[in-house]
């Protein structure tokens, strides 16, 4: 008996590829006739473009056509459900923020469009655009969410007749994706046919998106992403640009790739909105809980975005308390548009709740893990819902254990080593486990091979390799044999968006669901095909096992039986969907993060020294890449607490614009990371026990972070990033 692959190591079946640099990314596509586009951008924060001249830019050497809102291409406005940009570029001269696409430049080659691009002058009247999230006054409210304890009349009796107080205001500005691959599409008319080439994390929504937007019938345009460079949220909707490219190519009736520089990406596509909170906390002099509120501010751009409300799935699932209320606030900005970013809300409203956590630890005097364990939960504390399966207690006390938490001086600056001061501090993890129906197809080829596919996207998550695994299991076959297929939109229709932590979670049922079918429809075949060995017998005699198909003493190999059959290859879809009573259940994966810092006595330099992380995600299909995909949040996590920030200008710039100026962690920032989970499978969400673990490990990462600098300095940084200037 093979052992099952499920929970071992399995390198990457896209690994080859992708370091060989065979693996094709939407900018490797080379039609024929293809011709290059370069985007034009407004250098005014806000206002109007009264006219361009765009003479130069047409005499340039190579240039095709120079688009433009006064010659534009047509594109239908979204839908109102859409929740990305709220207008298609060229079809006004509104200029919404610094940086919308004005116009794009085609020409024979990609530098020679570049260039004519830069020819191209604009006359704007400018109207002086809001950027600041502090002078913009209070914001728009998105729902609140409020319980409080029979009798008590409002949050703020709840917390003024509480013991002990804490309010904790933090802030943080906007942040970016930059996945490893710039944002870019080659796009391909073949007749009334559309292929776009572009990287994306949801195919099949994405090219009906496409579709809508270029009037243009749903199946008429397939989206192909066999390789996307990263997608952290970004590559989730189809921005302006991927539309006007796809337009561009009908316009001229030849193909149009349009690849965008590192700087384009920060303000042609979303970033992670600036956002401000407030917790306020009410407990007993013990630190249990009596009240907990959470205030928030986010950007919400006037040019569409992506609403953050960072306590939705986090304060208001954390800790047991009797009064609860979590009140979201938008604010209207002039600035590019926002799009939610790896662990978009969570991320920031986890760093809010958890350094609050931290002041209450500190004014109680109660040790932060005992605090967390008075505090905890085992229902969601607003709806009363019963957690499907938590076993956070449990990832305090191995996550402690393995730290060496026990060495922690509850006093600040208590601790050194030469001329750094050492400190540690702990935070906890949530984040919302979900499962979409999904569909999954299993084939059964002739060479050998079993190809299973889905119409998701695996943007370096691991997302094929997962599916190769489940399938291997269930067939009982090598991982080798399983030939993975993501990322193309003429996939069986039901692939997962690849975004919230959600396409193991949902895909992994699809594939056994796949496989079963397949199995089934091979064991008919054999037993209907006149050629084959097996005709005629009863269906039920006929078995599947490892690869092969057995009945009365015979045994047959798949691809043997295929080609007797005269058959390339036996298919079947399988779909999968949550089961009406897992509603009883909130689904969530938690999380302890134990970490020590040293920050310089001299020059306030703060450095990670170790973490420890301990999560509770489910069953894990894949533990090397489940390691990968932990660590490198964390590793996000560490550019949040101390690197991650682009402030916006006055005149709706951004201060950063390349990856020389936003810093994230390179690999001098990153120390040694323990990273272990409990083998705890959720009983409920599925058969398989599966959650997803994609977003969890940066949850919380940041407030472990600026705990333990507090313990080490004892200061309290409240606006991050903690940089040294703030720790003199
Ligand atoms: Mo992620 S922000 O759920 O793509």
């Amino acid at each position: 008996m093979t052992p099952s692959p499920i929970g071992r190591r399995t390198d990457r079946v896209d690994g080859p590829a992708k370091v060989t640099g065979s693996a094709p990314y939407a900018a490797d596509y080379r039609p024929e006739g293809l011709v290059h586009a370069h985007l034009v951008q407004a250098t005014v924060g806000r206002g109007e473009v009264r006219g361009m001249d765009v003479s130069r830019a047409e005499a340039a050497p190579g240039v095709i056509a120079v688009f433009t809102p006064f010659r534009p291409l047509p594109l239908n406005p979204p839908s109102p459900q859409h929740s990305g940009e709220n207008y298609s570029a060229l079809q006004d001269t509104a200029v919404r923020f610094r940086g919308q696409i004005i116009g794009l430049v085609v020409a024979d080659t990609a530098e020679r469009a570049r260039d004519a691009a830069a020819l191209v002058t604009a006359d704007y009247a400018v109207t002086p655009p809001r950027t600041s999230l502090a002078d913009a006054g209070p914001g728009v409210p998105q729902g609140l969410v409020q319980k409080l304890a029979p009798g008590t009349p409002s949050i703020d009796a709840a917390l003024a007749s509480s013991p002990v107080t804490v309010t904790t205001s933090v802030s943080q500005h906007a942040q970016h994706h930059i996945a490893m691959e710039p944002h870019a599409t080659t796009a391909v008319w073949v007749d009334d046919q559309l292929t776009v080439y572009t990287g994306a994390q949801a195919p099949q929504q994405a090219a009906a998106t496409i579709a809508a937007r270029l009037g243009v019938e749903p199946g008429k345009v397939r989206l192909i992403c066999r390789y996307t460079g990263g997608g952290f949220g970004q590559r989730s909707p189809v921005w302006n640009e991927a539309l006007l490219c796809a337009a561009a190519a009908r316009e001229l009736g030849r193909p149009v790739k349009l690849v965008l520089s590192r700087e384009q990406v920060f303000t042609a596509i979303g970033h992670r909105g600036a956002v401000r909170q407030t917790i306020r906390l009410g407990a007993d002099a013990d630190g249990r809980l009596r009240a907990l509120s959470h205030d928030s501010d986010g950007e919400l751009p006037a040019a569409g975005g992506w609403r953050m409300m960072p306590g939705r799935e986090t304060s208001a699932v954390m800790y047991r308390t009797p009064n609860i209320r979590i009140d979201q606030r938008l604010v209207t900005l002039d600035t590019p548009p926002t799009w939610s970013m790896r662990a978009p809300a969570e991320a920031p409203g986890m760093f809010a709740l958890e350094t609050a956590m931290d002041e209450l630890a500190a004014r109680t005097g109660v040790d932060p893990v005992e605090l967390r364990l008075r505090n905890y939960a085992t229902e969601d504390p607003v709806e009363g819902r019963r957690f499907s399966s938590k076993h956070l207690d449990e990832c305090y006390r191995v996550g402690a254990q393995r730290f060496g938490w026990d060495r922690r001086s509850a006093r600040p600056r208590s601790r050194t080593d030469g001329d750094w001061l050492i400190g540690m501090g702990m935070a906890s993890a949530v984040y919302i486990a979900w499962r979409q129906p999904a569909s999954a197809r299993a084939r059964f080829l002739d060479d050998g091979h079993v190809a299973v596919g889905s119409g998701t996207s695996d943007p370096g998550t691991g997302a094929s390799t997962v599916l190769a695994v489940v399938a291997a299991d269930e067939l009982e076959l090598p991982v080798g044999s399983i030939t993975a297929e993501v990322g193309d939109s003429a996939l069986p229709p039901g692939g997962v968006g690849a975004y919230g932590s959600s396409v193991t979670t949902s895909t992994v049922p699809a594939v056994q669901a796949a496989c079963r079918a397949a199995v089934e429809a091979l064991v008919r075949s054999a037993v209907d095909n006149p050629r084959s060995p097996f005709a005629g017998l009863d269906p039920a005699s006929v078995r599947y096992r490892r690869g092969r198909v057995e009945a009365r003493g015979r045994s047959v190999d798949f691809p043997t039986l295929l080609r007797a059959m005269g058959l390339p290859h036996v298919e079947a879809v399988g779909t999968a969907a949550p089961d009406q009573s897992a509603s009883r259940y909130r689904f969530h994966c938690f999380g302890a993060h134990f970490c020590e810092v040293r920050v310089h006595r001299l020059t306030g330099e703060p450095r990670v020294n170790r973490f420890t992380s301990v999560f509770d995600v489910g069953r894990v299909v894949n533990a090397k890449a489940a390691r990968g995909q932990l660590v490198g949040s964390i590793i996000w996590g560490i550019g949040h607490a101390l690197l991650e920030a682009d402030p916006i200008e006055p005149d709706g710039r951004f201060a950063a614009a390349s990856m020389a100026d936003y810093l994230v962690p390179v690999h001098a920032d990153t120390p040694e990371i323990d990273v272990h989970w409990l083998d705890r499978p959720d009983p409920h969400i599925s058969e398989s026990g599966v959650r997803g673990l994609g977003e969890i490990g940066m949850i919380s990462a940041a407030a472990a972070i600026g705990n333990a600098v507090y313990n080490a300095t004892g200061v309290r940084v409240h606006d991050l990033p903690i940089t040294l200037d703030k720790l003199l």
